[in-house]
């Protein structure tokens, strides 16, 4: 899934424009968007969002809930894993640990709910915490619940006490970019999509498209937006070009055609197996990117 957009869960009046978007999936928040006097109005207002829409839904519903470690995660679990979410959102995770934990926990409700095991996927938000850094090359261990792991700079400033996390060309300091490469390599080592973090300022579609365009050529699959304005041009960004998919088919056929070479030549330049597999993973992008 390419766009991913947020939705303070408190607020009526953006979740009322719901059915009008065109994001790949929304994630109704209960955890920063909204003020600790409005958590419990928010968790009834998800949970009523959900139960508006019954699966299958034309959007894909999440939900982030507080961090584990807090005293709000089990509540907003047990609120809306009965509206059947298409999966949960973990911010501010500490180790491998608090993910097994969430995992058993939605097992739990999942059992209650009767729904059938392993049914609400989650996402990870990696990054915010210091500790995450270190974890994100096992979350192979979590198991198969774990679709999906984003990341967020702003938290993880916070954590470390620093200032800024961008120079004053609006470049991410190293700290950050290391923390976005980490992300990149975690998800890979475990086999689930990296989803970019948010590009806040959501007046400029220029710098976005830009954002986007350097985190698809880097390997994320798709990106965070908290303004509806971002969508359209996330789902561009994500989207293979034309040119790209030309070049993808021109591959296959050329090894469909080159009676077993592993090495072959394409106009000029040489073609092998991670060729190969870069052009299976652009028809694959194409592919979704057309439903
Ligand atoms: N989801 C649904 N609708 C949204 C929306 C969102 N994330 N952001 C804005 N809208 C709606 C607004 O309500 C407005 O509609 P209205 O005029 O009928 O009320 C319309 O889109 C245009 O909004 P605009 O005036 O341009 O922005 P804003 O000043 O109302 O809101 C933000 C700006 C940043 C506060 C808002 O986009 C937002 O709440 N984003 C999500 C924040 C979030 O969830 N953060 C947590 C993750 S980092
Ligand atoms: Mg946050």
């Amino acid at each position: 899934m390419r766009s991913w957009l947020f939705i303070p869960g408190d607020s009526e009046r953006k979740l009322a424009k719901l059915d009008t978007l065109e994001a790949d999936a929304v994630i109704l928040d209960l955890e920063d968007a909204v003020l600790p006097a409005g958590k419990a109005v928010a968790r009834q207002r998800v949970r009523e969002a959900l139960d508006a829409r019954p699966v299958p839904r034309s959007v894909p519903v999440w939900v982030r809930i507080n961090p584990l470690d807090g005293p709000l995660a089990l509540a907003d679990l047990a609120a809306i894993v009965g509206g059947r979410p298409e999966g949960v959102m973990l911010p501010k995770f500490r180790t491998v640990a608090d993910l097994q934990r969430l995992d058993a926990a939605l097992a739990a409700l999942e059992a209650r709910e009767g729904l059938a095991p392993g049914s609400v996927p989650m996402v990870a938000v990696g990054t915010e915490t210091a500790r995450s850094l270190f974890e994100l090359g096992s979350l192979a261990d979590v198991g198969p619940r774990l679709q999906g792991l984003t990341w967020g700079a702003e938290d993880l400033a916070v954590d470390l006490g620093a200032a800024s996390n961008r120079d004053a060309a609006g470049e991410w300091l190293p700290t950050y970019q290391l923390a976005r490469s980490l992300v990149l390599a975690g998800a890979a080592a475990a086999g689930i999509p990296a989803i970019d973090t948010v590009y806040t300022d959501f007046r400029n579609s220029d710098g976005l498209r830009e954002s986007c365009r350097r985190a698809r050529a880097d390997g994320f699959a798709g990106k965070l937006a908290i303004h509806p304005d971002q969508v359209a041009v996330i789902n561009e960004a994500f989207t293979p070009e034309e040119a790209e998919v030309r070049w993808a088919r021109e591959v296959l056929a050329t090894f469909a055609e080159g009676s077993g070479d592993g090495a072959l030549s394409l106009h000029g330049k040489l073609l092998d197996a991670p060729h190969l597999k870069q052009a299976e993973r652009i028809l694959a992008q194409a592919a979704q990117s057309a439903r």
